[in-house]
């Protein structure tokens, strides 16, 4: 069956009991005992609505197993305390989130992991890297990367690890698996922040871990140990979401390519970056390897800090807080909020600049998000 078709039905049969045709919230901490242990026991090894919310991302995914976590983070902290080992090393892109890059370069180290940050836009580069160290478990980057959206080769970064004995985690929060299955083009595991498009209204925090059977099956144990698990509520948002994301995706990627368009020919605005405009410096790859563009767009203005704030504080429409992959309009400044803890020197040098903006375009009607931008850009003297 198609996406859509799976979206909308994959993991959820009405209730045996009642024949409740939506899957219920089972919003209880514990499960009576007969006398032994049976599937469920405690909620933070395991509720009935996680367990549909995971059943429903293995199949959108393509993947052997599925695990919900609390966060994006929770799932990104579950994913290397169950892969990595002290002494470890973790090769990453060096243009991810700031909260992902929080934990690789202060929280791993103490706990003897060492992170090493590089360019992935290149796949020779991951090579030499892979060839010079050793103990390198896990090869991470984010594609297309947040906020620069800068794509990384999913295929030729996947074989290059593979022959290293590494394992390939892609972050696929701004794709989600209607537009990019990394499984499917060689990776070992997906992450998401299901807070993001999965569950897609802003409206609750959640975390996805897609990959093979045996390791999910770790994950969970360690997920149940560190206790970050996922509120059966929360889940089911996410469960709800999913049954529309890819009309949403559809969207967003309508409403980005058209708002990319007017800032690509606005004249306060000095670069654009958004991958389904063919003066990306990896259009090429981004049609390759993605089936759509999504709805992330980064842009730059001829200007500093003082500049992007006034801009953010004259819109009317879209709203100035981070996130992204709500339905509503969502922009930001990378430098002073989302990647604020990567040091000033290295996030210029990866491109967020102090002029850099992101915005996350939702679902309205373009025409209304590019009125607002336009009134907002010309508040710039
Ligand atoms: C690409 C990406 N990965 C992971 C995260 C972390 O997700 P969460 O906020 O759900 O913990 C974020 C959050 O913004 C993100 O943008």
């Amino acid at each position: 069956m198609g996406f859509s078709t799976r979206a909308v039905h994959a993991g959820e049969e009405p209730c045996p009991t009642t024949g409740a045709h939506v899957t219920p919230i089972y919003q209880t901490s514990t499960f009576v005992l007969a006398g032994k242990i049976p599937r469920y026991f405690y909620t933070r090894h395991g509720n009935p609505t996680h367990a549909v919310l995971e059943e429903k991302m293995k199949i959108l995914e393509g993947g052997g197993s599925a695990l919900a976590t609390a966060s994006g983070m929770a799932a990104l902290l579950t994913v290397m305390l169950t892969s990595l080992e002290k002494g470890d090393k973790v090769l990453s892109s060096e243009a991810i989130y700031g909260g992902t890059y929080n934990m690789l370069k202060f929280l791993l180290p103490k706990f003897g992991v060492e992170p090493i940050f590089i360019d992935m836009r290149d796949p020779a580069n991951v090579k030499r890297t892979l060839d010079q160290e050793t103990k390198v478990r896990i090869v991470f980057f984010e594609t297309p990367a947040n906020p620069t959206l800068d794509i990384i080769d999913i295929e030729k970064i996947s074989r290059v690890a593979r022959d290293a004995g590494a394992d390939v985690v892609v972050d696929n929060t701004l794709m989600t698996p209607y537009y990019q299955r990394p499984l499917e083009l060689g990776a070992d595991i997906v992450v998401y922040s299901a807070t993001k498009y999965l569950s897609g209204h802003g409206d609750t925090l959640g975390g996805i871990v897609v990959g093979k059977e045996e390791f999910i099956t770790e994950a969970r144990r360690i997920l149940a140990v560190t206790g970050s698990v996922i509120s059966p509520f929360n889940a089911w948002l996410i469960i709800r979401g999913l049954k529309t994301l890819s009309v949403r995706m559809e969207k967003h990627s309508e409403n980005a390519m058209k708002v990319a368009r007017f800032l690509d020919s606005h004249p306060k605005v000095r670069r654009v970056l958004y991958p389904g405009l063919s003066t990306h410096p990896q259009y090429k790859l981004a049609r390759q390897q993605m089936r759509g563009f999504g709805g992330m767009v980064a842009f730059e203005i001829d200007g500093d800090t003082g500049d992007v704030y006034e801009v953010l504080e004259g819109l009317k429409l879209c709203r100035c807080a981070v996130s992204l992959g709500d339905v509503s309009t969502l922009i930001e400044h990378p430098a002073s909020m989302t990647h604020r803890s990567i040091p000033e020197e290295e996030r210029v040098r990866i491109g967020i600049t102090e002029g850099l903006m992101r915005i996350s375009v939702g679902i309205e009607d373009a025409d209304d998000v590019i009125a607002d931008l336009n009134q907002a850009l010309s508040l710039l003297s």
